[in-house]
């Protein structure tokens, strides 16, 4: 590593997080809201980790083995079971990623951020997925076919001249894929409307195709664990697409056939009383000649009765997320069904409940279980299998017996750009983003007459250095124009909060730099033309339908 000034060292770190590193607030904004078709703003990343249980990318991005720029800026700043992902990419095992865009408009850079994620999945070895959401688009914003029709065809493009592969991946709409949709239709019979009410705040005038438009997203999904085997598949989204994350990866749950879970003697614990037993059995068992046999139901219940679970940790916002008061709850009900177990020896087993299988299936799973095992009336316990030799039995038989064996799927979330002007990026106002389809010379000017985090005169600047984390050009520069050039970035951010970049000649830089990109990305889009005329995409739907809402 060269050696840096400690005003350098601070800056690159800063550089590293565009916003500079999220506060955590105390009180989670009021405004913290996840809506799909609502407008597209966040006030404060953070509060999503605590509202919503979306976890920092932080805590996997070192297990990422070659991480995008975009993980590297802090861009994408949060995820749902990545580690799934980032584990199977390190050991060559497989994996997909896949996204959908909804046609209403010009592809714009805030969807260069997504299509960029794909192909990076793609080029890392994963099985990659980009499709066309029409049927959201004609159900949720009234667009017409035609309207769709010719969106599609652009948002096509962009991908493929940014770098999807067709001949490795797959490109498709929602309402020509037959297979995605019969899987909505098996979705939906685990779906109700008082859950879509709750999640998407759903009512009674809500158009039934719209409805339709959201189990085919879950379908869409979970589409690359259909046609191939069931694998880590990672969804790059924008925060306010994390409920269709969350209603799938229920949904993937509630499909399977079997449900495989810890268990200690023939009783049923949850998962807090579970780990209290599992505590005295632990406890217990070090002292006992055979554990197997001498640790007893009424044993455990004599050494849970003195365990004090640890005190809720007081520093924890929310009692009810802490597991400490989980456990403290949990102790009564379980030296109960350890009194009433008696002289039963608890001996660990790992408990198979058949949810959806067929009767077949069921048969198939007791036959499949290898050593000791016993069979009840809708489940059977195995002796001698850990938990993941009956994750991977369970999803087998399965398979093999015509179930979707699903793995929940996992997500990527990254930050919404500022826009140029300031205030939300919106399609409706031109100025304030910039179209793939942009003129370069509008691009370019569009940079020019951007908002900046500049002081109001060039000698404040020198003296105070500009505001790079409140400036709309450098998240140019860290979300798109830098590319991989963290060096590039890096330099930008410090010159900036050091006085030494003045936004005149950093504005002419990245309007430069918009206007090359502009001109290369249309150059090959134009390239991507006869590409997408070969694949098998219709885009002349000749779809009947009605004309849409303007
Ligand atoms: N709802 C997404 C949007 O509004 C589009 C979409 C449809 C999608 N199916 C998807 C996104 C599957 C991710 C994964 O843009
Ligand atoms: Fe923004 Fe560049 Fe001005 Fe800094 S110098 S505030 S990065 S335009």
């Amino acid at each position: 590593m060269d050696e840096d000034t400690p005003e350098e060292a601070a800056a690159a770190e800063a550089a590293a997080r565009p916003d500079g590193g999220t506060e955590r607030a105390d009180e989670p904004a009021e405004d913290v809201a996840l809506d799909p078709w609502g407008s597209a703003s966040v006030g404060d990343y953070a509060d999503l980790f605590a509202e919503f249980g979306i976890e920092a990318f932080d805590d996997v991005a070192d297990d990422v083995p070659d991480p995008h720029y975009l993980m590297r800026r802090g861009v994408i700043f949060g995820h749902r079971e990545y580690d799934a992902v980032a584990e199977a990419m390190a050991n060559d095992e497989p994996f997909a990623a896949l996204s959908g865009f909804m046609p209403t408009g010009d592809p714009h850079i805030g969807h260069k951020l997504v299509f960029d994620e794909i192909i990076w999945h793609q080029e890392q070895g994963g099985d990659a997925f980009g499709l066309i959401a029409d049927l959201e688009a004609h159900s949720a914003r009234g667009m017409s076919w035609d309207e769709i029709d010719e969106h599609a065809r652009s948002y096509l493009l962009s991908l493929l001249a940014l770098g999807f592969d067709p001949e490795d991946g797959e490109l498709y709409r929602q309402s020509d894929n037959r297979a995605v949709q019969d899987l909505a239709f098996e979705l939906g019979s685990k779906a109700n409307f008082s859950e879509f009410e709750a999640i998407y705040g759903f009512d009674g005038e809500t158009n039934v195709s719209h409805m339709q438009s959201v189990v085919t997203q879950t379908a869409d999904i979970l589409y690359p664990q259909l046609v191939d085997e069931p694998k880590p598949t990672v969804i790059p989204v924008g925060p306010d697409q994390d409920p269709h994350v969350r209603l799938t990866r229920d949904l993937a749950t509630r499909v399977r056939y079997f449900k495989v879970t810890e268990a200690f003697a023939s009783f049923e614990l949850d998962d807090a009383e579970r780990r209290l037993v599992r505590a005295a059995y632990d406890a217990l068992a070090a002292d006992a000649d055979d554990p197997e046999t001498d640790v007893r139901c009424e044993d455990a219940a004599a050494w849970l009765a003195e365990y004090e679970p640890p005190e809720p940790d007081a520093d924890v916002d929310d009692p009810a997320s802490d597991p400490a008061s989980d456990l403290v709850d949990a102790k009564p009900t379980a030296l109960d069904k350890l009194r009433a177990g008696g002289k039963e020896p608890l001996r660990p087993r790992v408990r198979f409940f058949d949810r959806n299988a067929t009767d077949e299936a069921f048969e198939a799973l007791i036959e499949a279980v290898d050593g000791e095992k016993r069979v009840f009336e809708g489940h059977v316990d195995a002796f001698d299998l850990t938990r993941e030799e009956a994750e991977s039995l369970a999803r087998e038989v399965e398979i093999a017996h015509d179930g979707f064996g699903f793995r929940q799927p996992s997500s990527i979330y990254h930050r919404f750009m500022t826009g140029l002007t300031g205030g939300k990026m919106s399609s409706s106002i031109p100025a304030s983003h910039i179209s793939l389809l942009d003129d370069p010379e509008d691009g370019y000017d569009k940079v020019k007459a951007a908002t900046t985090g500049g002081r109001d005169t060039a000698e404040e600047q020198r003296e105070l250095g500009g505001e790079a984390d409140e400036c709309p050009v450098y998240e140019l520069y860290a979300y798109l124009l830098a590319g991989d050039d963290d060096g590039l970035a890096k330099e930008v951010y410090s010159e900036c909060v050091n006085g030494e970049r003045l936004c005149g000649g950093c504005k002419e830089q990245a309007a430069e730099l918009m206007r090359e990109f502009l001109e290369d990305h249309q150059e090959k889009r134009a390239e991507a033309e006869a590409v997408l005329d070969d694949l098998d995409i219709d885009l002349d739907s000749d779809r009947r339908g009605t004309g849409g809402e303007h």
